[in-house]
Order: C-alpha cells, then sequence, then structure tokens
C-alpha cells in the first residue's frame, strides 16, 4: 500500500499532520495523525476536512488533494512527462507535492528528499517559456516537483527583483511568483489579464502585484504573466538557499476544496447555489466576515462586468494567516475578459440570481442574488452601481498604463471589453 504523509508549513516549519494511505484514487483515504490533532492550537488543513479519529472517504480525500493538481491540457501533459495516467492522482500528487498552493506539502514515504535549489534560468530560458507553451510548463513543473492547480501552461518560478533575475526552485524550494503563458486559442490573455487586474485594482479590488514580462516584442509568443504569490512571505530572518532570501508558506485553499467539492464540478450548471454557498463560508468562518463578503460580491460584480464567464469556485480562495487560526478572503485573481473571445462560453459559472447567460444578467438579478446570499441589498447594490459607474475609467486607465509600457492591444482589448462585457448591458440600459 502507498503511503503519502501530508505536511503543512506553520511559521516557516514544516508539521506532519498525516498520511494518506491506499492503492488507487478509489480506496485512497486521509486521515490526521493522532499526535497532530492533540498539538496545543492545531489547526485543521481544510474547513471540508475537520478533526476526526477516523480517516475519510476516498471521495473526500480526492476532492481535497486532487484539487492541488494542475488540470486539464497541463495536467495530461505532466502525466505524460511522469510516465502515468492522468486520473492518477496519487502518482501525480507523489511526484510534484513539493512544492503546492498554499503550505502543504506530499512527500511519499520511499522517495528520497530532494535538495531545494533555486537554479538561475537565463533570458533565453524564459523566452522559451514565453514560446514553447503548456508542454514546456508541464516538464518545468515535473521537473521542479511543483503542483499549480489551473489548467493554463504556468510555472512557479523565483524572482529576485532586484536584479531582475528569474530562478527555477527545486525540491521544496519556494517559489515567490506564478508565470502563465499565453493561450494560442485566446489572442491577447496575457494583456486581457493585466489589463482586467489593473482595472480591479484601480476600482479598489484586492489583488497581488503583477506585470508583463516582455522577452521580446510584446507579441503573444513573447510575454508572460506574471502574478506575485500572496502566500509566500518574506519574514524578517529569512532562510538562504543559493545566497537567496527564502519565503516562508502562508497556508491556501479554494473554494471548491475548502466546501468539498471536486475540481470537476467547478462550474455550476444546476442551480448548486455555490454564491450562496461561498457567502455562508465566509459568514461562518472568516476572521472578517463582513469585509471579506463585500470583497467577494465586490469580485463577482467585477467578473460580470468585464464579461469574465470562467469564474468558477476554484478561482477564489481562502487565505490562512501563518500559524493557521486566522481565515480570510485570498486577493482576486484570473480574472480574464473571456467575453471578447467568440470561441468562449457566454454561461458564467456562477448564475447571479438564477441566471447563467451574461447577456440575461441584469441588475435585478444581482439584487435578487445578494438577498438569496444573505447580503444587505441596499448595501450591495450601492457597491453594484458605484463599481459600474466607475468601470469605464478605471478600465481606459489601465489600458492607457499598459499602452504605455509597449503593449499596444491593450486598447482593443479595452474597446472589445466594453462591446461583450457586461458593462455593455449596463451601457445601454442608462442610454
Ligand atoms: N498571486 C497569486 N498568489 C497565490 N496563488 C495564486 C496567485 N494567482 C493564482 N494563484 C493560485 O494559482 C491557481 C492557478 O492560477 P490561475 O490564475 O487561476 O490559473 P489558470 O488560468 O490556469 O486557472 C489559482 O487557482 C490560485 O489558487
Ligand atoms: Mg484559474
Amino acid at each position: 500500500m502507498r503511503r503519502l504523509s501530508v505536511y503543512i508549513e506553520i511559521k516557516g516549519t514544516q508539521v506532519c499532520v498525516g498520511e494518506i494511505c491506499g492503492n488507487t484514487p478509489e480506496d485512497a483515504v486521509f486521515s490526521y495523525a493522532k499526535e497532530y490533532m492533540e498539538k496545543q492550537g492545531a489547526v485543521p488543513i481544510s474547513l471540508s476536512l475537520p478533526f476526526s479519529d477516523s480517516a475519510f472517504s476516498p471521495a473526500r480525500t480526492k476532492n481535497f488533494f486532487e484539487g492541488l493538481l494542475p488540470e486539464g491540457f497541463t495536467r495530461r501533459c505532466v502525466a505524460e512527462w511522469m510516465h502515468v495516467n492522468e486520473d492518477d492522482y496519487l502518482s501525480i500528487l507523489a511526484g510534484l507535492g513539493c512544492e503546492c498552493l498554499g503550505a502543504v506539502k506530499i512527500i511519499e514515504g520511499e522517495n528520497p528528499p530532494i535538495l531545494p535549489d533555486y537554479r538561475k534560468l537565463t533570458s533565453e530560458d524564459v523566452r522559451n517559456l514565453a514560446k514553447e507553451g503548456a508542454t514546456e510548463s508541464a516538464q518545468l513543473m515535473t521537473k521542479s516537483h511543483l503542483s499549480l492547480t489551473g489548467a493554463s501552461g504556468k510555472a512557479g518560478l523565483y524572482y529576485d527583483e532586484k536584479e531582475n533575475q528569474w530562478y527555477l526552485p527545486i525540491g521544496d524550494a519556494p517559489s515567490t511568483h506564478i508565470v502563465k503563458q499565453s493561450h494560442i486559442r485566446l489572442e491577447g490573455i496575457v494583456t486581457n489579464e493585466q489589463l482586467c487586474l489593473l482595472t480591479a485594482s484601480y476600482l479598489g479590488i484586492d489583488t497581488p502585484d503583477s506585470f508583463v514580462v516582455d522577452t521580446g516584442e510584446a507579441g503573444d509568443g513573447d510575454v508572460l504573466f506574471a502574478t506575485k504569490r500572496y502566500d509566500r512571505i518574506m519574514n524578517a530572518e529569512p532562510k538562504l538557499i543559493n545566497q537567496l532570501p527564502v519565503p516562508s508558506r502562508l497556508h491556501q485553499e479554494d473554494f471548491a476544496q475548502a466546501l468539498g467539492i471536486s475540481s470537476f464540478h467547478k462550474y455550476e450548471h444546476n442551480q448548486e447555489g455555490y454564491l450562496k454557498k461561498m457567502f455562508s463560508l465566509l459568514r461562518a468562518f472568516s476572521s472578517e466576515p463582513l469585509t471579506d463578503q463585500l470583497k467577494l460580491w465586490d469580485i463577482c460584480l467585477f467578473n460580470y462586468l468585464i464579461g469574465n464567464t470562467d469564474n468558477h469556485i476554484k478561482n477564489l480562495s481562502l487565505l490562512y494567516s501563518q500559524d493557521l487560526k486566522g481565515v480570510r478572503l485570498a486577493p482576486a485573481y484570473d480574472m480574464v475578459s473571456t467575453a471578447i473571445y467568440e470561441s468562449s462560453t457566454k454561461e458564467m459559472a456562477l448564475s447571479v440570481g438564477g441566471v447563467y447567460l451574461l447577456d440575461r444578467i441584469e441588475r435585478r438579478h444581482f439584487e435578487k442574488e445578494a438577498q438569496n446570499a444573505g447580503l444587505g441589498v441596499k448595501l450591495a447594490m450601492k457597491r453594484f452601481d458605484d463599481m459600474a459607474s466607475g468601470f469605464e475609467k478605471a478600465l481606459s486607465r489601465a489600458a492607457a498604463f499598459l499602452t504605455e509600457q509597449g503593449f499596444a492591444s491593450a486598447e482593443e482589448i479595452q474597446k472589445r471589453i466594453l462591446q461583450k462585457g457586461g458593462i455593455r448591458y449596463l451601457r445601454s440600459e442608462t442610454g
């Protein structure tokens, strides 16, 4: 039987929390170690896995741990590099679990520890990463034993800001940035994401620092989207690897993991009421329930305005404090206008007031949703009106900023967002 030990980093120290035992995804079960549960102030690793003396079912185990792995095409590439079946989440986790999102680390019993290291990347390496697409980043993920969720091609890298130098983390060396590649079928996606995140930040939404890395002439094959990890922090006296300061890990879990829903069901299809569930979770567990509910609400409004129909429950997360005792809504990420692409679905991943189709959602549906989710309707709708009225100005400020930086396609994307995003319906409503 395979045994995978599960660790969590608490204030910079690795603590064993339990193990996953089994041979296949159908029989593998996670259980907490008694010693961990008995530790003073110990906290469960997920809201969906509260302390228990017995093992969790294979399904509950899989919902959380498979939720740490890449999805879609990236997952397929990683599985190929590793020579394992893409459904065999245990094998992939055993291979990539050294550095995940958040502070969890998975080590298979007999695997010798891989010494942590940061390997310098040449500008040629970074250019290749921008050029090569998901197969290249999947190879990097496999090489560095690092698991990042999501379907787009990406790598977790270490960035030395002062020297403008990128490194590939090896073993359990933490990355500082997530770097995403362009997508062959979604033109300008890197600029699109940076444009949307900048606009969001101008509208007061909490977003991580991000920037576009241009390795050539700002074409899709030249650029990468880099976002600074909010789940990595530099403490006052950090350890050094290769003379580079090593950040500590903060734990995070996405809402699919926290609600115990499999990645496969990250899109709502049958009125499961995911928004209501997320608001309830924040009310019950957030250290700042009122602030976080409004933050989540603002993100929902923003996704509608830009026309981001990929706003599923793995694109929203909870971030834990260093001692794991505090839980907050994580900063907003992966906000892209998908509506500007003809090939993208026009169905939002989460229903608003019972409606999925972007062009059917109106102001009144948000009113219904606010009521449904247990928010103060007056306040929620004031935020709706404020954000809608400030949106165009924030978007054009962000587009002007990016154009000045040399990303001229930002203006074209801005135009298409105004034609295709939810903002279009509001503009026509007010004449
Ligand atoms: N700045 C960040 N800091 C920490 N975690 C992040 C950050 N940005 C994204 N993530 C995490 O990485 C995952 C993948 O990133 P995402 O942008 O959603 O990629 P994709 O486009 O493949 O879905 C997210 O689900 C989120 O948990
Ligand atoms: Mg995502």
